[in-house]
């Protein structure tokens, strides 16, 4: 009854509950640049649709006469309370939508009690998210740099800021087939957005002055234009404390000032470093020395890469298609979801991540085996809409939902939602 409450006394919510309406609404007030990066999927889009057909392709069968009156939504994932099976999804360049995207999304978390898996592409350093979510629990999500040393900064950093899990992404060793994004000639991380987490990290900080200093060395041995060498050498120097304080204190700053030399060389080393296409098992398996956080692996989507993953001591996979971003004509992640379920068995913590748009989406993927599922665009779309009150209001829609679900279908707590609610077709 509360739900209906602030209808029946004529109060509309700010943020729309359906899914459709949520993301039109958002899209609306963005930029098409902007809106091409967050809506944007793979090629023609259809891992996307397909991530939404195999919801479709479920029903849930309500039992009746249950008398299921109160509802226990929490659960414990890798050792951390949550009030209920869901986080938020890591999203980089989130600063396209309105400054301080990622304080204002972990703060909406945190109203809400759900954790906020920050990404390494955030638009904030991880330190001042972390201060944001407020003691509600974080995890850090990191792409394999080329550069061990980053890698090793980045989980140090996360580490001390109190993250309690590493996600480590399996399915960007190198940007998709990101075709809105193409056709504009636009990528955010070239114009300065989403590198706060690096232009905030000492060792990324030293591949920039060295990239400086090299950069100085060839002009003067050329002989080319005269200024360049000077102004090169000058940000070798002094210039990176000028890069630190304007990505910190102006998120638009680093792309304004792309003609100058600091900026510019941050971004091209960024673009060369923030992932490594030869990621592979050798480095997964040097983790359990590096961090003595649990581990997760996202991005699995066959049921052998699941198995090998638990193999080699990972804690917990999340089996994702990052949304559909990455390949087109991709594996639905709900249906990956079945099959690796079916692989691992009953144990190994599963999350899932891509295409979950409602409560009812979460009964079904956790009737399917998954212990707990990430939402990634609509939580943006929240921001986008409300800011962090937005943020929050998505969250709660999504609980509610799921909340009535196993009220009228008779689960009075998730592990009660069982495959035995469902059939096919
Ligand atoms: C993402 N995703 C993502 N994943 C990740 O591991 N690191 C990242 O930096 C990002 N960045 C990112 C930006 C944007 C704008 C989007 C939409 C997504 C993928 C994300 O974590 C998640 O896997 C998907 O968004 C889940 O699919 P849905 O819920 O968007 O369908």
């Amino acid at each position: 009854d509360a739900l209906y409450r602030p209808g029946a006394l004529g109060i509309a919510p700010t943020v729309p509950t359906r899914a459709e309406e949520l993301e039109a609404r958002a899209l609306a007030t963005m930029s098409r640049r902007a809106g091409a990066y967050i809506a944007g999927g793979a090629g023609g889009g259809a891992t996307m649709r397909s991530n939404r057909e195999a919801f479709d392709r479920w029903r849930v069968v309500p039992r009746m006469l249950h008398a299921t009156t109160t509802r226990d939504l929490s659960t414990t994932l890798l050792g951390t309370e949550l009030t209920a099976p869901l986080l938020l999804a890591p999203v980089g360049a989130a600063g396209l939508v309105t400054d301080d995207a990622d304080l204002l999304i972990a703060q909406g978390a945190h109203a809400s009690g759900v954790p906020y898996v920050f990404s390494c592409q955030g638009c904030s350093p991880m330190e001042e998210t972390a201060q944001a979510m407020a003691g509600t629990p974080f995890w850090y999500q990191l792409y394999w740099s080329t550069d061990e040393e980053l890698v090793d900064s980045m989980i140090g950093r996360a580490e001390t800021a109190g993250a309690q899990a590493l996600v480590v992404t399996l399915d960007t060793t190198m940007l998709g087939w990101r075709t809105q994004d193409l056709d504009l000639g636009s990528l955010p991380f070239a114009r300065g957005q989403g590198i706060a987490q690096y232009t905030s990290d000492p060792r990324f900080m030293e591949l920039v002055r060295e990239r400086l200093a090299a950069g100085a060395r060839a002009a003067q041995s050329l002989g080319i234009d005269p200024r360049r060498p000077l102004q090169a050498a000058r940000a070798a120097k002094g210039g990176v404390a000028t890069l630190l304080s304007m990505s910190r204190e102006h998120p638009g700053g680093v792309r304004d000032n792309l003609r100058s030399p600091e900026p510019r060389a941050a971004v091209e080393t960024f673009l060369d470093i923030y992932s490594n296409p030869a990621l592979s098992w050798e480095h997964i398996a040097t983790l359990r020395e590096r961090t003595r956080l649990p581990v997760v692996l996202k991005g699995i989507l066959h049921e052998d890469d699941a198995r090998r993953a638990f193999d080699c001591g990972v804690d917990a996979v999340v089996v994702s298609n990052h949304g559909g971003r990455q390949v087109d004509r991709s594996i639905a992640a709900l249906d990956a979801l079945v099959r690796v379920r079916e692989a691992v068995g009953p144990e190994p913590t599963l999350l899932m991540d891509s295409g979950v748009r409602s409560g009812a989406d979460l009964f079904v993927a956790l009737a399917l085996g998954a212990d707990a599922c990430l939402l990634g665009r609509p939580h943006v779309y929240g921001l986008a809409l409300d800011g962090e009150a937005g943020v929050s209001a998505v969250i709660d829609n999504v609980l509610a939902e799921l909340d009535l679900t196993m009220g009228l279908v008779g689960a009075a707590t998730v592990d009660d939602i069982t495959r035995e609610l469902l059939v096919e077709g």
